[in-house]
C-alpha cells in the first residue's frame, strides 16, 4: 500500500503517521506552502518531500488540482492523507480519490466543521469536544466517519489548551485509521456510513464534568 500525505503547516500528524511504523509506504509529503515545517521533518525521517506552490497557480484551483493529482498518479498512491492541508479541494479532484482520501478534523464532526473549532466549541459550551478522521468528499468535513476520538472540555480551558488536548488524540486515531485502510478492514458503505473491521474493546463513557 501506497500513500501521500498533503500537508500545509507544522506536520504533526503527517509525523504521527510517519513514525507508526504503520504497514504503508509513504511515497511522499507534498506540501502547497514551500514553508511548510512539516517538510523537514518529513526530510529528517527520510520522505520524499514535494512542494506544490498554489500561489503559482493564482486564483486557477482546477490547475493547482490538476497539478497535485498528476504528482499523486506519478507516485502510484493507493491512499491521500490529508493532514492539516489548509485548502479547498474542488470536487473533480475530490470525486477523483474518494474512497481513498482521509482527512483529520480538530473536532467531533458533524459539530464544527470549518475553521477555529476549539474556540467555538468554547464558545458553545459544550462539555466534550474532540476529533475526527473521515473519508473526504465534496462538501468540506461531511465525508463518511471513521473514526473519532473524545476529550472533556474544562472550566479553564483556553482554545490552545484544548487544541492541544485534542491534538494529541489526534496523533492517536489517524494512525489507527490509516492502519485500518491498509489492513482492508475499513468498508464504505453504500449508505455512506463506514464499518471497521477491529476488535471491540471493553465499553466505556466519558463524562464530563465527572466531579
Ligand atoms: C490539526 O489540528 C488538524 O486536525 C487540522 O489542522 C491541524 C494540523 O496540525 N486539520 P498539524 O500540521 O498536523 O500539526
Amino acid at each position: 500500500m501506497r500513500a501521500v500525505i498533503l500537508i500545509s503547516g507544522r506536520g504533526s500528524n503527517m509525523e504521527a503517521l510517519l513514525r507508526a511504523n504503520l504497514p504503508v509506504e509513504f511515497a511522499a509529503v507534498i506540501s502547497n506552502r514551500p514553508q511548510a515545517g512539516g517538510l523537514a521533518i518529513a526530510r529528517s525521517l527520510g520522505v520524499e518531500t514535494i512542494a506544490l506552490d498554489h500561489t503559482v497557480y493564482g486564483a486557477d484551483r482546477a490547475a493547482f488540482d490538476a497539478a497535485l493529482a498528476a504528482e499523486i498518479d506519478r507516485l502510484r498512491a493507493d491512499l491521500v492523507c490529508l493532514a492539516g492541508f489548509m485548502r479547498v479541494l474542488t470536487d473533480a479532484f475530490v470525486q477523483r480519490y474518494q474512497g481513498h482520501m482521509l482527512n483529520i478534523h480538530p473536532a467531533l464532526l458533524p459539530a464544527f466543521p470549518g475553521l477555529d473549532t476549539h474556540a467555538r466549541a468554547l464558545a458553545a459550551g459544550v462539555k466534550i469536544h474532540g476529533c475526527t478522521v473521515h473519508f473526504v468528499t465534496p462538501e468540506v468535513d461531511a465525508g463518511p466517519i471513521v473514526v473519532q476520538a473524545a476529550v472533556p472540555v474544562l472550566d479553564d480551558d483556553t482554545p490552545e489548551r484544548l487544541a492541544a488536548r485534542v491534538l494529541a488524540q489526534e496523533h492517536r486515531i489517524y494512525p489507527m485509521a490509516v492502519r485500518w485502510y491498509a489492513e482492508g478492514r475499513l468498508h464504505l458503505g453504500a449508505d455512506g456510513r463506514v464499518r471497521v473491521d477491529a476488535p471491540r474493546l471493553p465499553e466505556s463513557a466519558l463524562i464530563s464534568p465527572n466531579g
